[in-house]
């Protein structure tokens, strides 16, 4: 039984798919003491650890250098080094198809890179969000084939990730950490290894809860923030401020947690997650109504700001085509870097599509880089955010609020602003606000 080496930190600590969440978890178990590799198949990963620099904006450089200069930290492509490690931590992309479905490749092509050189007696956990039953099916499957016995040679954990990049209350070790095991001995062992490294651990009856649990989650803000987006649409066809709304209604001080509205769902988690329950649901003949009723309305959300900007401009005397619009916000939420699933592409499609001419700002996001759907936005850069560049356009669209944008001088600059976010509640200036 590993645990022991968890509770005195003399083991290794192997964590796979260094990206938002495997790096900072990685940091985490340095920084609580253990000798930690991260594993990528990114080489430039790999090499900016190893230079002791961090490639993710929120994180900062002196935290990986800290690790490194301890003799803590090491990372590598090379997954035969995999037979070094006492726990193997997998943090993979969970990606949906084209068709909207699972795409599983990431944890199985990790599983079949991983397993082959799992040391007798290591932990195993996977982290990746996923539909209930991936670890029995993916991870048990593969650790038996090889001869391995869950609860006796190696211990199979699930335990989701619960990271929220960017937010200054929670990191890694600070959210509670919910576990499920494969047997009762998967999960003693899974408890020791994460209560090593993170203040609160909550031990589930098994894998399937576990992920159930992570998926519940997000569902829950999915199908919530698709009500407050169909509230939004009622109340501005009503003329009524549904911010205003949200702010009275969360005065109650119990049975209401506030959603707020915005131009649709971005990020890794919110948008696809759900739909990996809507795809296993179907194995048993259930259909998920609430999931794919919220996934329509979200999704739909880019189509109205395009359309309530046609109308803003419209009232101006301006048509779409050939007016310019600037995004203001490019990744999916404030303050952070990550742009995947962004809505802000949305609308950018939306507006090109009616032969406008589009720009961004992101302070966070200079250039568009590779992604796996937008490569007709790669290379684009961000423009200088000046008085006079905000002027030149027809039409402003705050898609993301970060606190860098100095809204006052936008107000004062600009002729047209259309707000998603109500991030101009309180300022006055001389631009007409459409909130949408
Ligand atoms: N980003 C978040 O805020 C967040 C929050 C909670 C849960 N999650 C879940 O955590 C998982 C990871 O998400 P992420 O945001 O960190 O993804 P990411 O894309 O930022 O990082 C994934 C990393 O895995 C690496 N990788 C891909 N294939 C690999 C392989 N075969 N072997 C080794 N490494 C490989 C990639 O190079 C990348 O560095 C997903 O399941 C996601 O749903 C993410």
């Amino acid at each position: 039984m590993p645990s022991k080496s968890f509770l005195n930190k003399s083991s290794t600590i192997g964590i796979v798919g260094l990206g938002y969440v495997g790096l900072p978890l990685l940091l985490a178990y340095a920084r609580a003491g253990f000798r930690v590799i991260g594993f990528d198949i990114d080489e430039s990963k790999k090499a900016h650890l190893l230079r002791g620099e961090s490639y993710i904006r929120h994180i900062g450089n002196a935290d990986v250098a800290t690790a490194l200069a301890g003799g803590k930290l090491d990372a590598t492509t090379d997954f035969a080094r995999i037979a070094e490690v006492d726990a193997v931590i997998l943090c993979v992309p969970t990606p949906l198809d084209q068709h909207f479905e699972p795409d599983l490749s990431y944890v199985r092509d990790t599983l079949d890179a991983v397993v082959p050189y799992l040391k007798t007696g290591a932990v195993l956990s996977l982290e990746s969000t996923t539909y209930p039953g991936t670890t029995d099916e993916e991870v048990v499957t593969r650790v038996v084939a090889r001869g391995l016995v869950p609860g006796e040679s190696v211990f199979v954990v699930y335990s989701p990730e619960r990271e929220d990049p960017g937010n200054p209350k929670f990191s890694a070790t600070n959210i509670p950490k919910a576990v499920g095991g494969h047997t009762t001995a998967c999960l003693e062992a899974g408890v020791a290894l994460y209560q090593a490294a993170f203040d609160t651990v909550v031990p589930v009856s098994s894998c399937k809860v576990a992920e159930l649990c992570k998926l519940l989650e997000n569902i829950y803000r999915a199908v919530n923030i698709g009500l407050v987006n169909e509230l939004k649409i009622v109340a501005d066809a009503m003329d009524i401020d549904i911010w205003e709304v949200i702010r009275a209604a969360a005065t109650k001080p119990f049975g209401f947690t506030p959603f707020y509205p915005g131009p649709g769902l971005g990020g890794h988690c919110i948008p696809i997650d759900p739909f990996y329950l809507t795809w296993k649901a179907k194995e048993f003949g259930v259909h998920t109504r609430f999931i794919e009723l919220a996934g329509q309305i979200n999704r739909a959300m880019p189509e109205y700001v395009v359309q309530r900007t046609m109308i803003a401009l419209n009232a101006k005397g301006k048509a779409v085509k050939g007016s310019r619009i600037l995004l203001l916000g490019l990744s999916y939420k404030a303050d952070v870097d990550d742009i995947r699933e962004s809505p802000t592409f949305a609308l950018m499609d939306g507006f090109r599509a009616l032969d406008a001419e589009v720009d961004f700002h992101d302070p966070h996001v200079p250039i568009i880089g590779p992604t796996r759907e937008h490569a007709v936005w790669q290379g684009k850069k961000s423009v200088e955010w000046s008085a006079e560049c905000l002027a030149s356009y027809d039409a402003i669209v705050i898609s993301t609020h970060h606190k860098a944008f100095d809204l006052q001088v936008l107000a004062d600059s600009v002729d047209l602003i259309i707000d998603t976010r109500n991030a101009l509640a309180g300022v006055r200036g001389t631009a007409t606000l459409v909130k949408a």
